[in-house]
């Protein structure tokens, strides 16, 4: 099955089986069935945070269990379980119209519920994990059902313990989040306020702060529908304040922000771009003009090839500034 609708990257993919699953029963249904032909089983959500260098081996499972449901409300917050195929930016909208608050900095990322907490998705100063209440999992040997809460998921920088100690053990089924019904707004990020101000907007309400995030996401991340990529395809690296501070002395404009525990996070677009690579085109790929950070392909690019340009970055950025890069997109 052609994997076209399925992912994000547009690049060349065919799945040897294909599965669609959209309850519990399926996901248990689908192991079985991996697990009696001997396939490999790959899970995916919404497919934006996934590159194909190669086909997927085995049964690729398409997580499709929606629902929205209100578990608990007082006064002031409710809690909601979700299915972990529910779109995440529509699960935004469904909040924000029903004026549940938390989420509104998160507008318009890409990909599922589900997905979410994997990487601990985070934007404008919010990361999902703030949110977060627990989940439900269905273990892939046992096929039993098991909850994670906030501690358990050990959320960190775009990571978890679904990418980490758990990694391939466990496909998520709901996530429970636990929302503000009074605004709590986050505007301390700089383009944030910037875009609110140009708006002519004093006293913002959660709807202002997600149409400013959504502003200033079209405005500088390309749409995937027509120029496929994953977002950011690197993460932002923490480096020791000493190195920091060493190159500061040589890259004075180098920007960094410092972290609680003594290191600084330098933006990985930042050092791509004084690389060269801002814009540029090689072959049928190259990193965006607007946010050198994400790399795109520009119509008949194959993983291979992005791969290979994420190399050459990796290679050049190390080279250059001797910080190593770690890629924030999975790999196939
Ligand atoms: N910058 C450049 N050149 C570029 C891009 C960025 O110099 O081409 C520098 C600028 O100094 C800018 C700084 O990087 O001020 C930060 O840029 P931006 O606000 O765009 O954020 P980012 O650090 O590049 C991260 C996330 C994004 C998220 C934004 C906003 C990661 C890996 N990426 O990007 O998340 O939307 O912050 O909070 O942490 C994603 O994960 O896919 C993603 C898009």
């Amino acid at each position: 099955a052609d994997l076209k609708n399925y992912h994000t990257f547009g690049v060349p993919a065919i799945a040897e089986y294909l599965a669609e699953v959209h309850s519990i029963e399926d996901i248990r249904e689908a192991i079985d069935y991996a697990r009696s032909n001997n396939l490999k089983l790959n899970v995916f959500g919404g497919g934006s945070n996934v590159l194909f260098k190669t086909n997927p081996k085995g049964l690729t499972v398409v997580n499709k269990i929606t629902g929205v449901e209100v578990v608990r409300e007082t006064e002031k917050e409710v809690e909601l379980s979700v299915g972990a195929g529910e779109i995440w930016h529509d699960f935004v909208l469904y909040c924000l119209d029903h004026k549940y608050y938390g989420i509104e900095n998160l507008s318009l990322i890409p990909g599922t519920v589900g997905a979410a907490p994997m990487q601990n998705i985070g934007a404008y100063g919010v990361e999902i994990k703030e949110v977060f209440k627990h989940l439900d999992a269905v273990h892939r040997e046992t096929k039993e059902l098991e909850r994670f809460n906030n501690e358990e998921c050990q959320f960190g920088y775009r990571t978890s313990v679904f990418k980490t100690t758990q990694r391939d053990k466990y496909i998520i089924a709901r996530v429970n989040f636990v929302l503000s019904k009074v605004p709590e707004l986050n505007i301390s990020y700089g383009a944030i306020s910037q875009t609110l101000n140009e708006m002519g907007i004093s006293s913002p309400t959660p709807e202002d702060v997600s149409k400013a995030v959504i502003h200033i996401r079209s405005s500088k991340l390309p749409d995937p529908s027509k120029i496929g990529n994953a977002g950011s395809f690197f993460k932002n690296p923490s480096i020791p304040n000493e190195a920091y501070e060493k190159l500061k002395m040589q890259f004075p404009n180098m920007p960094g922000y410092s972290q609680p525990d003594e290191t600084v996070k330098v933006p990985a677009g930042w050092l791509i771009e004084q690389c060269g690579w801002k814009g540029k085109k090689v072959g049928n790929t190259g990193a965006h003009k607007n946010q050198a950070l994400v790399l795109v392909n520009y119509g008949n690019a194959k993983g291979q090839e992005i791969f290979d340009l994420s190399e050459q970055i990796l290679k050049s950025v190390r080279d250059k500034f001797g910080i190593n890069l770690e890629r924030e997109v999975n790999i196939i």
